[in-house]
């Protein structure tokens, strides 16, 4: 029994020096194995790039990178990248992860401020239960917005889930995502407090089948904000606030040519947060936000519930272009504003919001009071609406 034993250790690949599951095509690292110490203490950085060197060069068809729990791994900025050989890899994020607690203590890559990237990975899943700490706070009373560094990173990647953790106190967004194709957010739970400055929740650009739902996000920031270059974005079930609210935008800075198209926000309830659902678009801008619906949206004490704002930051100049808005919804929006304005459109005069249908809208002050709507250069329909929005055709059916 014992040779056999020995042939069977020496026989076993090279790669399962670690720890191997059962099944040969799954194979599985953990970064404790790798020098990583989980006291929350040392840089456990090092450990971490070299577990991920043999997850992504695995010959396995499936393989696990694992952050153990009752461990907390203090990370400097790092940038994990594919592409991978296995068809899926699992971070499973069981531990917590920490960022530097003091400015002066961040050894940044290079020039771009980040702290984790995941990128050109196909078939990523992150999951676990973990927590992923940014510790934040001596960033949030900095003024200077470009050098706080952002936390956690999707980029280029296709297929990938992200699910069942729970982000807190980023210094700046928490959850970025750009060039994904195919991304599952769900069980997330992103913290920050709401005095804390620039900490989105999920900011989403130049990505397409994008599925974020079943959420709670708490910020100083939009809970989501979707910009340029996305498409087929599915937001559901989602709790934000405090927070700025859910955003197209803002779109069209610096003359951009932005495109938004096929956005559907269903579900969603929005609490003392400062926007509801908003769209916002640069003056200058070019491009367009269409095929934009938000449904079954409950706002309670919200400053502005509903806005469309077409000249965001910028003075009325008839020469300037702006980004074009048409084909967006609102269905069934209903609650409470701790403003006094439900509803605001805002668009350019000469380039305009067309086709902007708002359903079922029924708002009130928190003290029970009427709301009012503001609305300039939009066309479209109102169909059951309170407050009235004067400048669509407003419909009423008893
Ligand atoms: C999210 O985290 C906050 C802060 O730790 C906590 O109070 C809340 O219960 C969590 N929510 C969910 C849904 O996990
Ligand atoms: C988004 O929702 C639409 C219908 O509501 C559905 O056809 C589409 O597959 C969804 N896309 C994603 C990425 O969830
Ligand atoms: C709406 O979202 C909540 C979670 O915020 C969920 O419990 C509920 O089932 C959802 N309702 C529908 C109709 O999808």
């Amino acid at each position: 029994m014992k040779v056999l034993f020995l042939i069977f250790v020496i026989a076993a690949p090279s790669l399962c020096a670690t720890e191997c599951s059962a099944f040969d095509d799954v194979v599985s690292f953990d970064v404790v194995s790798y020098g990583a110490t989980g006291s929350g203490q040392a840089d456990d950085t090092q450990a971490f790039v070299k577990a991920w060197k043999d997850v992504c060069g695995a010959t396995q068809k499936s393989a696990k990178f694992v952050i153990p729990q009752n461990k907390i791994f203090m990370l400097q900025p790092l940038s994990l990248k594919g592409p991978c050989n296995p068809a899926t890899i699992e971070v499973q994020l069981e531990g917590t992860v920490i960022a530097p607690k003091s400015i002066g203590d961040w050894k940044f890559l290079n020039e771009e401020r980040k702290w984790i990237e995941f990128s050109d990975i196909s078939g990523i899943v992150i999951e676990g239960g973990g927590v992923i700490d940014g510790q934040g706070a001596a960033w949030w009373n900095s003024d200077d917005v470009s050098m706080k560094p952002t936390a956690l990173h999707l980029h280029n990647c296709k297929d990938g889930i992200l699910r069942s953790i729970h982000h807190m106190n980023s210094p700046r967004n928490h959850i970025s995502v750009d060039m994904c194709s195919g991304l599952e957010i769900s069980h997330v739970n992103i913290t920050a407090p709401m005095e804390s400055p620039n900490t989105d929740g999920i900011d989403i650009s130049g990505s397409s089948n994008v599925f974020i739902h079943s959420s709670t996000i708490q910020t100083g920031d939009d809970c989501i904000a979707i910009n340029s270059g996305s498409s087929f974005v599915n937001i559901s079930d989602i709790f934000c606030g405090p927070g700025h609210g859910i955003s197209v935008g803002s779109l069209g800075r610096n003359g951009d040519d932005a495109r938004v198209e096929n956005v559907h926000v269903r579900n969603c309830t929005f609490l003392g947060s400062s926007n509801g659902v908003r769209l916002k678009t640069w003056r200058g801008g070019q491009g367009y936000a269409r095929k934009i619906i938000f449904e079954d949206i409950t706002v309670v004490g919200v400053k502005r519930p509903v806005i469309i704002d077409q000249n965001y930051f910028g003075l009325l100049d008839e020469k300037k272009s702006a980004v074009k808005i048409s084909e967006v919804s609102y269905r069934n929006v209903k609650g409470t504003t701790s403003g006094e304005r439900a509803v605001e459109l805002s668009c350019d005069p000469n380039v305009g919001c067309n086709d902007i249908v708002l359903d079922h809208i029924s708002i009130t002050k928190e003290d029970g009071g009427e709301s009012k709507a503001s609305c300039t250069g939009a066309q479209g329909t109102c169909f059951l609406c309170n407050p009235i929005v004067s400048c669509l055709s407003n419909l009423h059916l008893v």
